[in-house]
């Protein structure tokens, strides 16, 4: 066992389903992209209604793909909250264009700003990647607006929300192109991992294709005698699925919407166990008809003057994980170099921002230790001014 913390930020269930189903997937010889990546790929896009589900090796070989496939290239810019994981600003450097980042709205609300992403856009835009922070769906009504008055397409940047839902429709579906990741700590776990949703079949085929060498055939169809020979149409990648993740993946699909639930009720014993702690609040308001959160992360801000670094080490002796989601995007060395534009909601967030632990199956004993603890090091912490 890995495991040393008492309460870990994020864990996986293991069981005799999915032990089971891994060993059959071992056990039948066939490893690489075959019959489980397809059904994978069905079963997802019944259950997303969307016309194509592509399995990708990562959530970051997905958004790659999405901005490959959408034609960014040098001389581009695109559009990003700088509170994101870096892999989205990642996947649009390494096409030659330019991140150009945005940011987040005011208050406890840690999505993208729709009118700082309509400031953000100049001629050279090319498309938007909108992030649904720590599974919250972001404003795809206000977003929308924006990319359709610029005509640029909206890639979602999904990693956090499987499941989640904009106004009945679920995230990842609504812009032309949804990103998810099944990273271990994903509400949907294979270990690596990720998915491309899209509604729009010309560039789903497109990302088919780019997955693969740009190949016309795969190795399973030619074993299976299906093709004898292959063609390549444009230069692509390898950013296949393998049997062994997506036989964990079907499983996991069967308990996605248990998972978020269960999330999503840890949320609210969060929100009431630290409901009155001054100073403190936990991110994205508790109640919002427009939206049904997946839940993804546990995130609070800390009273204005904490020390952030001390509160982690002290909640790290009694065995808590935590973690930052996220330093901004802009601050990194790589990215600081680039010309900024003043974003001063992140900035302000930015320092306050703390992870707690959260996963499907933690125990309300664990939850209620980690709000103990964790008022008790913010009160040793505080600066003195
Ligand atoms: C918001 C976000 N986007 C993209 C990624 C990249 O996914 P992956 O780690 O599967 O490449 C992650 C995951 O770690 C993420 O949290």
């Amino acid at each position: 066992m890995v495991q040393r913390w008492q309460v870990p930020l994020a864990d996986v269930r293991v069981d005799e389903e999915l032990l089971g189903a891994v060993h059959d997937t071992v056990a039948s010889g066939w490893w690489s992209t075959g019959p489980r990546v397809a059904e994978l790929e069905r079963q997802f896009s019944e259950y997303f209604d969307a016309e194509q589900a592509v399995a990708v090796s990562s959530g970051t070989a997905a958004l790659h793909l999405a901005v490959v496939a959408l034609g960014c290239g040098p001389g581009d810019e695109v559009v990003l909250p700088s509170l994101n994981f870096v892999a989205a600003a990642n996947a649009v450097a390494v096409t030659g264009a330019r991140p150009v980042f945005c940011d987040v709205g005011a208050g406890a609300d840690l999505n993208l700003s729709p009118a700082d992403l309509d400031a953000a856009i100049t001629p050279a835009t090319k498309a938007l990647i909108v992030l649904h922070y720590g599974g919250n769906p972001c404003d795809l009504d206000a977003i929308s607006e924006v990319a359709e008055r610029h005509h640029l397409p909206i890639v979602e940047d999904a990693a956090h929300a499987p499941g989640a839902v904009w106004r009945g429709r679920k995230c990842g579906t609504i812009g032309r192109v949804g990103c998810f990741s099944f990273f271990s700590n994903k509400n949907l776990p294979t270990g690596e991992g990720g998915l491309v949703v899209t509604n729009d079949r010309e560039l789903g085929e497109k990302i088919r294709l780019l997955r693969s060498h740009g190949m016309t055939a795969l190795t399973w169809d030619r074993h299976r005698g299906h093709a004898h020979a292959y063609d390549v149409l444009q230069p692509g990648f390898n950013y296949r699925l393998d049997e062994i993740r997506a036989a964990i993946g079907l499983v996991e699909l069967d308990r996605l919407e248990t998972e978020n639930a269960a999330r999503r009720r840890l949320a609210v014993r969060y929100r009431e166990r630290l409901d009155g702690v001054e100073g403190v609040v936990f991110a994205f308001p508790a109640h919002d008809d427009r939206v049904i959160s997946s839940q993804h992360l546990a995130v609070v801000l800390l009273p204005e003057r904490t020390a952030r670094k001390d509160v982690q080490a002290e909640l790290a002796k009694d065995g808590i994980q935590t973690s930052v989601h996220y330093p901004p995007i802009h601050t990194f060395t790589h990215y600081a170099a680039l010309p900024q534009r003043p974003l001063p909601e992140t900035e302000r967030v930015g320092s306050r921002l703390l992870t707690l632990p959260l996963f499907g199956h933690m125990t309300e004993e664990q939850l209620d230790y980690v709000t103990d603890r964790l008022v008790d090091a913010i009160s040793a912490h505080a600066i003195e001014l």
